[in-house]
């Protein structure tokens, strides 16, 4: 599908569908729902004069005037002027495409909601709608016999003004790029463990790699070994499809004024690296997990998916430094061979971990990678892992934990989550709580064996392997599935991370940019 801004008159664009967007508690309509109303002698007024319809945010009607070239308008309440949110524009746009998908229209013609009366800025409203407008459209027809509606060939974002509409052309290029990164990675993290096993995800990051610009490494077996990975290698153990470890670099854009010359740029540049999570089916291994969810544990490689989404989008930013992604890959089961509670085992760094628990088995492989993150003299290490289930304890489904002992990169990520819609919410790292981590025949245990705090204890677990780096940790378990379908996103895999990751490593791209 593609999404494109087109300058011109919404109301005289030929569509299957056009969709605009009602303010609540407004006399009259403005801006383009005026001009669609006139064009379609009144419908829309008439429509608000049966108080049938409000403009309740999210509230949709279907309407079939004649007077358009568009076959039928989807009308969506924006809800009060003065409650609009880019977020609610992402909802509003995410509603319309969904809808006009279900129609089985195959165009969808639509404006940068809130630009105008709503007084967003123009390229944000763009890149929202953009945003929306492919996520709810998206669909994981992979599995189906009959894929349901087809989906749509074409959305115009369609702006009147032409100053404007030039601003809006790369916001919502941008937009578009980024929601599709999303989808790539709930197609990844709904893919079930038989399809998508820790090699078979090796192979993805290298095809997401080469058509990104960046490189994929995949070590396994004797590399691993050879690198001391003791803690991902023996997670890996008891499956027949043995682990591996991904490695993705993107160099940094060579700024426009230095192409070509010999400039500090050619020297060591910064690196940001980000490490995902990726355990292709969690059973829990020996310590096994009750059966009642047990099949959603395909998706325990979402922060791996994440950090695949985010490569394949991140020609849209070129970030001025190195970016980095790690992926520790396994399958946890409970084969002949597997990993026993009890067993000592020896990550990268040395540290000696018992496993009290086989099925806290993320933070065992995430230990190796961070100790090889270092090698990189990282200037800020993220990672992403669908961790705890306590984490939703905490939070419910609304939010992931954000983990780190730096203020300042805790605010950098908490703004860049509040800009993109995927929310974070700050968990306390207190030293204090290391001593319960702490192991009575190796340095630590990887289970507590208490519930109490679990998604805290889990992270300071992490924060011995980070030690000495700038680092952040957002377990993301409790936003990596949506349990109820919402206007941008199904039930199932949300795709979560990979616009708050873009939207992070572009503000940084931006300060670090050196003036032209
Ligand atoms: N992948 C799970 C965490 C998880 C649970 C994600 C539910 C999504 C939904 C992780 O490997 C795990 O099993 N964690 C244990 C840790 C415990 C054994 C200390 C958990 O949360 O129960
Ligand atoms: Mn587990
Ligand atoms: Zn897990």
């Amino acid at each position: 599908m593609d999404v494109l801004l087109r300058q011109g008159n919404l109301a005289a664009r030929p569509a299957g569908s056009i969709a605009i967007g009602v303010f609540e508690g407004e006399r009259a309509l403005t801006g383009a729902a005026a001009a669609v109303d006139h064009a379609a002698g009144g419908a829309i007024s008439a429509l608000r004069r049966t108080r049938d319809f409000s403009g309740r945010f999210l509230e949709t009607v279907v309407l079939y005037p004649s007077g358009l070239r568009a076959r039928r308008v989807i009308v969506v309440g924006l809800g009060r002027a003065s409650e609009l949110t880019e977020q609610r524009v992402r909802l509003v746009a995410a509603q319309s495409a969904r809808r006009a998908r279900e129609l089985g229209a195959r165009t969808l013609a639509t404006v940068g909601h809130g630009a105008g009366r709503g007084g967003l800025d123009p390229a944000r409203a763009a890149q929202a709608v953009a945003e929306g407008s492919v996520l709810g459209h998206y669909r994981f027809s992979a599995y189906r016999t009959e894929p349901g509606p087809p989906p749509l060939r074409r959305i115009e974002i369609v702006e009147l003004d032409a100053a404007a509409a030039k601003r809006m052309r790369p916001a919502a290029e941008r937009g578009a790029r980024w929601a599709e990164a999303t989808c790539l990675a709930r197609d990844l993290a709904g893919t079930p463990g038989q399809d998508l096993t820790p090699e078979r995800l090796g192979e993805r990051a290298r095809e997401i790699a080469r058509q990104s610009g960046a490189t994929a490494q995949v070590l396994k077996g004797a590399q691993l070994e050879r690198l001391g990975m003791g803690a991902l290698l023996a997670v890996g153990r008891g499956s027949a499809n043995p682990p591996c470890f991904i490695v993705l670099e993107r160099a940094p854009a060579q700024p426009r004024a230095a192409r070509g010359a010999r400039t500090a740029a050619r020297g060591r540049t910064p690196a940001l690296v980000v490490i995902g999570k990726g355990v292709t089916f969690d059973s829990g291994g020996i310590s096994l997990k009750p059966h009642d969810n047990l099949h959603k544990m395909k998706y325990d490689m979402s922060g791996a998916a994440a950090v695949l989404g985010l490569f394949s989008a991140l020609p849209t930013v070129a970030p001025p430094f190195r970016v980095v992604g790690l992926i520790p890959a396994a399958e946890n089961m409970p084969g002949g061979r597997a990993l026993k509670p009890g067993d000592v085992v020896r990550a990268l760094d040395g540290t000696t971990v018992e496993v009290t628990n086989t099925d806290a088995e993320g933070r065992l492989l995430l230990a190796d990678a961070l100790g090889y993150a270092r090698r990189y003299e990282p200037e800020v290490v993220l990672d992403l892992a669908t961790l705890t289930g306590a984490i939703s304890i905490a939070l419910g489904h609304l939010a992931a934990g954000l983990f780190t002992a730096d203020d300042a990169l805790a605010s950098e990520l908490l703004d860049a989550a509040g800009a993109s819609g995927e929310r974070l919410w700050r968990m306390p790292l207190w030293d204090e709580y290391a001593p319960e981590m702490r192991g009575e025949i190796a340095d630590l245990v990887n289970a507590s064996g208490t519930r109490e705090g679990g998604a805290i204890l889990a992270a300071v677990f992490l924060k011995h392997f980070a030690r000495g780096m700038r680092w952040a940790h957002l377990d993301i378990a409790s936003t990596a599935w949506a349990p109820t379908q919402r206007p941008h996103e199904p039930r199932g895999p949300t795709g979560f991370g990979v616009r708050l990751m873009l939207e992070w490593i572009s503000r940084r791209a931006a300060v670090a940019a050196p003036a032209a």
